[in-house]
């Protein structure tokens, strides 16, 4: 095993996109943010130098972290930010984990710039013929103004955040934006060669279908696990997500449009300016009677609200054979995940810019979490300080209702609160989400920091307990570490509670996670020296 180090500077560059410059958070001046290369059993160290203004972490996405939650990155979760002049050194190891992972800014909206992709390869091969090439794939969106602008301005009038207004692959828009045409990113092929694409969602509100023209691919991992292979030209990816497809060159040299749209509160139709491109270029694609190379062939991409489409893709990963899910439960939860909104005292107050008045919020079991901002919640658990937050975190929902929608509106405001949920060490934790339905009905991509889990179930309308979790699939469910829980309907996920420390379960869309959709699990500390968290790094920020 190697050790790999890196040094990030986290600083603001100028960067030309739609016609106009702007100066974006960036690591390094990369954008995106540089990739990392690793092999499993390797170990990190990454030095973040804060040369910018504002406060930062990062977060890497989907990594373990084992027993190491000071590496986890979510600001005021597991450390306090890296303030502007100083350090932080992340150190971590990669313990079983094969495929595609990213790395993002987890403080505010600063995630929209600071993110790259983090490429773990086979200990020693791939469960299938090692493709030719391989080529990363990070679809994202653009923003006109500064994200975290955007941010204080929606947090400051309780109306919905603004838009962004491109989606982009590796960063550039594509052939059907203005002034991007020269950007677009093309992945070179040669005819009956097969490459590896390695896909993530780092999109800020988005869930996206993508598809490449004319060609099939086979998706081979999800989340950094192998999965059991499957064909379709349709997928469905949730920010947060990756997944790994095959792609094979088996189609007439030409230049065929990979494409993204959006799946879900999209604007418009697929093929307008919402649709961000690559190419897929065949080495021996021949030119126009110009000698300019020919238009390249778009792919057809579902409506934005093709749920089925969706739910088929995602109900598709499985495990690659039998895996081992725990059959009992310890801990059996039930969360509601959802928007809501609260009427506030003074009407028409500048901070109530949303429907009638009301104000945008959102949360689980009706707790909108707020962030400590004194202390980072590991460090206060570590070391007993008191105050910070409570581990009353319910696990139910304080009031049963029907979650189809048409529910009074007193069960749409929900109650602040720094609220943890305690786990005993190895305890085997089933936990449902729900969503609410409340405002409006939507998929919320939950993302558990710190695990990975199976994802034993899901279905549209009210999760029954008493019928659903005889249909669980407990032989080949997929492993992931971030799952949509369905408009209208429910996502059930299983995990050993074997990593100590404190992990935010949270929704993938920043909007809703800015509004409140979180909350944290406290995993305890077991008896012994490989059961309980490491001390914590001596450059670790202070608060
Ligand atoms: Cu990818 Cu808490 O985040």
């Amino acid at each position: 095993a190697e050790i790999h180090y890196h040094e990030f500077v986290a600083r603001r560059v100028p960067v030309k996109r739609l016609c106009k410059n702007h100066n974006i958070l960036t690591i390094n001046g990369q954008f995106p943010g540089p990739a990392l290369i690793v092999r499993n059993g390797d170990s990190l160290v990454i030095k973040v130098v804060n040369s910018a203004r504002e406060n930062i972490t990062v977060h890497w996405h989907g990594i373990r972290q084992l027993r190491n939650p000071w590496a986890d990155g979510p600001e005021y979760v597991t450390q306090c930010p890296i303030k502007p002049g100083a350090t932080y050194t992340y150190r971590f190891t990669i313990i079983d984990q094969e495929g595609t992972l990213w790395w993002h800014a987890h403080s505010r909206w600063l995630r929209a710039t600071v993110y790259g992709v983090l490429i773990i390869l086979p200990k020693f091969s791939y469960p299938f013929a090692t493709p030719k090439q391989e080529f990363p794939v990070l679809l994202g969106e653009w923003f006109d103004r500064d994200p975290n602008a955007i941010l204080r301005q929606a947090q400051f009038t309780g109306a919905q955040p603004n838009v962004s207004v491109a989606y982009t692959v590796n960063g550039q828009p594509g052939d059907l934006y203005r002034c991007s045409s020269q950007g677009t990113v093309r992945i070179p092929v040669v005819s009956g060669e097969k490459i590896l694409l390695r896909i993530v969602n780092t999109a800020l509100n988005q869930e996206l279908f993508f598809s490449i023209a004319n060609h099939q691919m086979t998706v081979v991992g999800a989340d950094a696990a192998y999965t059991k292979p499957f064909t379709t030209r349709i997928m469905m990816i949730a920010p947060g997500q990756t997944t790994d497809v095959l792609v094979s060159a088996d189609q007439p040299p030409a230049r065929y449009y990979l494409a993204a749209s959006a799946y879900q509160t999209a604007m418009n139709a697929a093929f307008d300016n919402t649709t961000t491109t690559a190419i897929l270029e065949y080495k021996s694609a021949a030119c126009g009677k110009n000698g300019r190379p020919l238009r390249p062939i778009l792919p057809r991409l579902p409506a934005f609200n093709d749920t089925a489409t969706a739910t088929a893709f995602t109900a598709g990963i499985k495990s690659p054979g039998r895996v081992n899910v725990p059959t009992e439960i310890d801990e059996n939860l039930f969360f509601t995940v959802g928007l809501g909104l609260n009427n506030c005292s003074v009407p028409n107050s500048p901070r109530c810019q949303g429907p009638n008045g009301t104000r945008f919020t959102a949360s689980i079991n009706n707790v909108s979490f707020v962030f400590p901002r004194s202390n980072s919640l590991m460090q206060a658990y570590y070391q007993g300080v008191p105050g910070v937050f409570t581990t009353d975190f319910p696990p139910v929902p304080p009031v049963k209702f029907d979650y189809t929608g048409n529910v009074s509106r007193g069960l749409w405001q929900p109650r602040t609160g720094t609220k943890l949920f305690k786990l005993k060490y190895n305890s085997r934790v089933q936990l449902v989400m729900q969503d609410t339905s409340i405002v409006t009905t939507e998929d919320h991509p939950m993302h558990l920091h710190g695990y990975h889990f199976y994802v034993v179930g899901s279905g549209f309308g009210n999760f029954n307990p008493k019928t659903d979790p005889a249909k669980f699939n407990l032989f080949d469910p997929p492993q992931r570490n971030t799952i949509g829980t369905p408009p209208g309907g429910w996502v059930a996920i299983r995990f050993i509670a074997d990593n100590p420390g404190v992990w935010l379960l949270h929704c993938h869309l920043d909007a809703h996670l800015a509004l409140g959709l979180t909350m944290a699990f406290l995993v305890e500390n077991g008896v012994g020296e490989l059961q309980s968290v490491i001390p914590p790094p001596a450059d670790l920020p202070p608060c």
